[in-house]
């Protein structure tokens, strides 16, 4: 069956009314759209958790740091429906931005201390907009789950920590990153790279991988860690490191000792494009 486009949030509102008197939970998977596996894979989970699976498709222009990145983020609506329609969700909201906002947004959703470090360093402003517009997206849609990808680990922290302090009734539901054979995580701005490019990529995610072996084998100096992962990078120019942090997994915070479970995260550039991985790693001594 196809999914149906919706753009206006009275008739969203409408048809998830309808859904909930059919006694159908509902799932939300908020995304920008250029759907790939990633996305994919976070849809398959709302399938299997809930009766009607909605997926928001908004090119949130409050979230970027450049004009040139949002006018360039891709966005094919067409494929996006139906690959949303191939993998089972019920409705695909598509609203435009005088949509989503009408007028001056004067209230926004902050949330400290875990949108410090890592992005939120380097993109002013990002998360501000990024849980502003989920928290819109949740009173429109009033889902019973919302799902997550951990690719995005200070997003899922930041979304996860602000239904705790708002006391918002949403179970977050994260999901592991979808990667490419090489290791890349996919991501709709990889499309953007130039084949030079797309073949050094997945050094990121090895350079990551090199930071989760040392920890898993008991090093617990974060700063030897770092300096390994980094050094696994120096062989790539191409790659230009903005980040490499280890940090605690709930609140983005760098640790001093490595003695619990840590996430490595990074951010790196490729010409113009910018990417972003991490890894979830266990210490011996955890
Ligand atoms: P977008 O980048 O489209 O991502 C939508 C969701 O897909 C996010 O939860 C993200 O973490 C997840 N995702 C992306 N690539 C993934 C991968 N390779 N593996 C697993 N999950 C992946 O993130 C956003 O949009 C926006 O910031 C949004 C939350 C929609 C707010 O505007």
């Amino acid at each position: 069956m196809s999914a149906r486009l919706i753009n206006s949030i009275r008739q969203l509102r409408e048809a998830i009314a309808e859904a909930r008197r059919a006694g159908r939970a509902i799932g939300l998977v908020p995304t920008m759209g250029a759907l790939h596996e990633g996305h994919g894979r976070l849809i398959d989970l709302a399938r299997a958790g809930s009766g009607c699976v909605v997926v928001s498709v908004f090119v949130n222009p409050a979230q970027f740091n450049q004009k040139e990145d949002y006018d360039r983020y891709p966005r094919p609506l067409a494929e996006d429906r139906e690959f949303c329609s191939a993998r089972g969700a019920d409705l695909v909201f598509a609203p435009g931005i005088s949509e989503m906002y009408p007028r001056e947004q004067l209230t926004t959703v902050d949330v400290a201390r875990v949108t410090e470090r890592l992005c939120g360093q380097f993109r002013p402003g990002h998360f501000r907009a990024v849980t502003t517009v989920v928290a819109k997206l949740f009173n429109i849609v009033q889902p019973d789950r919302a799902y997550f990808g951990e690719k995005d680990a200070q997003q899922l922290a930041a979304i996860r920590r602000m239904t705790l302090d708002l006391d918002m009734p949403i179970e977050i539901v994260a999901a592991p990153t979808v990667r490419e054979p090489d290791g890349l995580a996919m991501s709709s701005r990889n499309r953007h790279l130039s084949p030079e490019e797309r073949r050094v990529a997945p050094a990121l995610y090895r350079a990551l991988q090199e930071a989760g072996r040392l920890i898993a084998s008991g090093v617990s100096d974060p700063a030897k860690v770092r300096c390994a992962a980094l050094a696994a990078l120096e062989a790539h120019p191409k790659i230009r490191i903005e980040y490499l942090e280890i940090v605690d997994p709930d609140e983005m915070q760098p640790v001093d000792s490595i003695n619990a479970a840590v996430r490595v995260a990074a951010a790196a550039w490729l010409g113009p494009t910018r990417l972003i991985d991490n890894v979830l790693c266990q210490s011996p001594a955890s």
